[in-house]
């Protein structure tokens, strides 16, 4: 088979830069905090910075969302550098003295994409999160083998939890979670700094276009964050009659060990499954209410995770998803090295 010719390098470093960042800046975080930064030198290299000025203190007291969201930027940059057809040279965490330093990424070698890399890089602008109940189709077949495997490339796994005892314990988990955080006025504080109302003008934070007004109910039950907090915010629904709807196949993102470099490696596994799911024709909900509460999060650990390290709870189905959202201009993100504004804040 001829081998595919490698495309003229049509694009300057400068340019190779603005487009990975503002492909980058699509990758999903923990309340749309976007807490990224990145750094070019005017050489073949970007670097990204956790901006610890946009970590969610309540919730996230240890950075581990943080750089779950830092490692699907980190996926996206080197997604976006295949599809140029560049070859990414990554380092993570590279210097022990700098721990918001999250990646350096350089490139030299071509390589042309392949069908499946241009595939997923076809997804990055348009993927969402998605947030209630699924159709009740199953997923095409082979979806979450190729879920698994998207998984498994990023060094973490995708465990499928798929009895029906498992499934309920996994969605009370997540129930006895949301419970906890509604009764807790700090963390709905911090909420409510992330969760804009309808018409402003913000370009992080959860907008109510992305969510429904009203819960939809699963058996069993996932309910989702309490973004509009009473307020009747939210996307309405498509139709009011009431169809049978399903929960989708519930599943754990999760890494052998617990530091900073797996929180990355999970982060950017959770970007190529997220993108494979869209290009398989699936979307995907997001639960991270249990992950935040350390006995729940333990109790997945040992109870759902045959002891590794979970991070999220996925649901994984077929919807026909209305949800909108929004991020920063690359520019408010992209510093030359040195600037005083790329400075990572004091977490
Ligand atoms: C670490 C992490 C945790 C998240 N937790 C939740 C969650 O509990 N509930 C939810 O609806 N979305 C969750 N999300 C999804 C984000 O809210 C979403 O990525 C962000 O709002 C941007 O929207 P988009 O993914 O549609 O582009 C999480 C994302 C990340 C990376």
């Amino acid at each position: 088979m001829t081998p595919e010719p490698v495309t003229p390098e049509p694009m300057t470093t400068e340019e190779i830069v603005r487009y990975v960042v503002a492909r980058a800046v699509w990758a999903p975080s923990v309340h749309n905090t976007q807490p990224w930064r990145f750094t070019a030198d005017g050489g073949p290299r970007v670097i990204l910075h956790a901006d610890a000025g946009r970590r969610l203190a309540v919730a996230d007291p240890d950075g581990r969302e943080m750089m779950i969201s830092c490692g699907a930027a980190l996926f996206t940059i080197r997604l976006a550098l295949r599809s140029l057809g560049y070859i990414p040279e990554t380092r993570v965490l590279p210097d022990p003295a700098q721990p918001a330093l999250v990646a350096e990424v350089s490139w030299r070698e071509r390589a042309a994409a392949d069908e499946f890399e241009r595939r997923l890089s076809s997804h990055v602008l348009t993927r969402r999160t998605h947030r209630g109940a699924f159709d009740p189709e199953p997923l095409p077949p082979d979806t979450l083998a190729a879920l698994r495997t998207a998984a498994a490339r990023e060094g973490a796994a995708l465990r499928i939890v798929a009895d029906d005892g498992r499934r309920a314990a996994l969605a009370a988990a997540v129930q006895t979670a949301e419970h906890q955080l509604r009764q807790d006025g700090e963390r709905l504080r911090e909420l409510a700094r992330w969760t804009p109302a309808p018409g402003s003008a913000r370009r992080d934070g959860v907008p109510a276009t992305s969510y429904p007004a009203r819960a939809e109910r699963t058996q069993p039950y996932y309910p989702g964050r309490d973004f509009a907090r009473g307020h009747g915010w939210g996307v309405p629904p498509l139709s009011l009659a009431t169809s049978h709807r399903a929960a989708g196949v519930a599943g754990l993102l999760a890494t052998t060990a617990d530091r900073p470099a797996d929180w990355v490696q999970a982060g950017q596994a959770l970007q190529r499954i997220l993108l494979t799911a869209s290009a398989c024709g699936a979307a995907v909900a997001l639960h991270s209410q249990p992950l935040e509460v350390p006995w729940l999060r333990e109790f997945l650990r040992t109870q759902l995770s045959d002891a590794a390290c979970p991070h999220l709870v996925l649901r994984i189905g077929l919807v026909t998803q209305v949800a909108l959202s929004v991020r920063r201009d690359p520019g408010d993100v992209l510093f030359p090295t040195g600037d005083d504004r790329a400075d990572a804040s004091p977490g």
